[in-house]
């Protein structure tokens, strides 16, 4: 029988272009896209879609047997900026969810999970640069604290139920098709939006705020490829490390200047300078190179000249 695939908050930034991939890979019918809410009409038109809440665990087991789904993709989350603003809401989403998908494969319901973690992991004790694979990790965000108890959990119940899970650490996800949902990293997606519109940007991180990056085609490439990996070369049933740039507010301003060169920024930092400046400025992927072949394609230029081109199409 054909794998059934589902994907759990499939109307978010990430999660649109990631089931797009996934029916053009499996099939449109092989993929069912679900969400708490019905907000795009491309996803919810262009295959099977279901109302969905990640909070309920029978709710998603009728789902999984309705369509007798073997893998999930959990894409359901509250991100980091949002998370500081709601902490009990977000500890309980991003925990709930995972484990309502985690105990759906150890009750044998479902066989493989991708659910990603983040680089808000790391916390102020992380090295700043090249953060290992293994490395402290003391993260003081409810977002960051929510992802690393949910990769604990996730290689807990690799280890003693079988459960095939996998995961990656993604970065700051930028991407033109839908908006972001969130996070501390969102200024460098508003900041191709308003170059266009205004040719202005008030950035709301400071000039010299490094962190890593990566555009949206490398995110999805990633995922399918981590998902389509022998079981046995992966070493990793925590989450993957994965890298692709880091750049600087001025250093992307500098970028959109070759193209559009009356763009100009300013800076007014607020609460999300704290939890950038708690985070990484890069990240040392050698186990995703080594294990399943991770390798980015976009860097920072590439990433301008696609924004720019896409979007202005769009306005
Ligand atoms: N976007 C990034 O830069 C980034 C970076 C690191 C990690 N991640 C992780 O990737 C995943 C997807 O992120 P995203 O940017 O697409 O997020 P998003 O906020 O854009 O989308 C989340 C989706 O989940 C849905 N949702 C919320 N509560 C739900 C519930 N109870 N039941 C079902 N659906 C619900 C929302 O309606 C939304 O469509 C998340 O786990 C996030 O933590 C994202």
């Amino acid at each position: 029988m054909t794998s059934k695939i589902l994907v759990i908050g499939a109307g978010g930034q990430i999660g649109v272009e990631l089931t797009e991939k996934l029916r053009d890979i499996y099939g449109k019918d092989n993929v069912i896209a679900s969400d708490i809410k019905a907000s795009n009409e491309k996803l919810v038109f262009s295959g099977p879609f279901e109302i969905l809440d990640a909070m309920g665990y029978e709710a998603i087991k009728t789902c999984v047997k309705k369509y007798h789904v073997d893998t999930v993709y959990l894409m359901a989350a509250m991100l980091s900026a949002t998370s500081e603003k709601h902490p009990e809401l977000a500890w309980q989403l991003n925990t709930n969810s995972l484990f309502n998908v985690l105990n759906l494969a150890k009750d044998g319901y479902i066989k493989h999970i991708f659910w990603p973690s983040s680089i808000a992991v790391f916390g102020p004790n992380t090295p700043k640069n090249n953060a290992e694979q293994h490395t402290i990790m003391e993260p003081t965000t409810v977002y960051g604290i929510s992802k690393q108890m949910g990769e604990r959990w996730c290689e807990y119940y690799h280890n003693n139920y079988d459960v095939d899970v996998r995961s990656l650490r993604y970065p700051g996800i930028i991407s033109w098709k839908n908006p972001p949902g969130g996070g501390t990293t969102d200024y460098a997606i508003d900041i191709y939006h308003e170059a266009l519109k205004n040719e202005q940007y008030t950035c709301f991180l400071n000039e010299h705020t490094e962190l890593p990056m990566m555009f949206m085609d490398d995110a999805i490439d990633a995922t399918v490829k981590l998902m389509q990996t022998k079981s046995e070369k992966l070493s990793i049933r925590s989450s993957y490390n994965i890298s692709a740039i880091s750049f600087t507010p001025k250093q992307i301003s500098e970028s959109i200047k070759k193209v559009l060169p009356n763009f100009s920024i300013n800076y007014k930092p607020d609460f999300r300078q704290k939890i950038a400046d708690s985070w990484p400025k890069s990240i040392n992927d050698s186990v995703a190179k080594t294990d399943w072949g991770w390798k980015h394609e976009f860097n920072l230029d590439d990433i301008t000249n696609e924004m720019l081109d896409q979007l202005s199409k769009q306005i």
